[in-house]
């Protein structure tokens, strides 16, 4: 009996434990587009919420990668723990490189030069791969 009583505690803590589990698996994530991102410096003025998400989920598409390609993120980890503002990663900054080239093409040759109404983008070369051979 007195080895039991010893043991009571442990097994108490054995059986909490999946309870305690199914309560706090994966809460549901708070994340939200910012409504003021802190760090734009290709992306038009007041590209927020929506827009900014419409743009990401587009480069996502176009290279056929995941946000963590260019952004810091914690494996498995839910958005809020992720740090977008940081440019830590090269693809980050390679990215507003690439936008400053598209934007660039689109200006000076689509629109002066051909007159276009159409405009390249980052699927025109990407077409789903994130380091196209041309
Ligand atoms: C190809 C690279 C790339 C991919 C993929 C990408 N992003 Fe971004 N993201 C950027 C760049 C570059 C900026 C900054 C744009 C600028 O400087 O104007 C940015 C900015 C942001 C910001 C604004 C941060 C701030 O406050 O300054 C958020 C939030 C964000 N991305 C979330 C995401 C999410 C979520 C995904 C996936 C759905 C994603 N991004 C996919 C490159 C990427
Ligand atoms: C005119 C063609 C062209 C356009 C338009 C273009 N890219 Fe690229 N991109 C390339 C090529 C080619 C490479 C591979 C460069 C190399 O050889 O290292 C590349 C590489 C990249 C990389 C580095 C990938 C890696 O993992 O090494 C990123 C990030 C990227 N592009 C993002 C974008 C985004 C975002 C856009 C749209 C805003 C875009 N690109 C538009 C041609 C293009």
């Amino acid at each position: 009996m007195k080895q039991l009583t010893h043991k009571l505690p442990v097994l108490a803590l054995i059986f909490a434990v999946p309870v305690f589990c199914e309560f706090s698996f994966q809460p549901k994530d708070t994340w939200t587009w910012p409504t003021e991102p802190k760090n734009l410096k290709v992306l038009p003025k007041g590209t927020a919420g929506d827009d900014l998400k419409a743009i990401m989920q587009s480069w996502n598409k176009a290279l056929g990668v995941k946000c963590n390609h260019c952004h810091v993120s914690k494996e498995g980890a839910p958005f809020s723990q992720w740090d977008f503002v940081a440019d830590t990663k090269p693809e980050k900054n390679m990215a507003r490189d690439m936008v400053k080239m598209t934007n660039g093409i689109n200006k000076k040759y689509m629109t002066k030069k051909f007159q276009s109404k159409n405009m390249i983008s980052c699927a025109t070369c990407h077409r789903g791969e994130k380091a196209p051979s041309m």
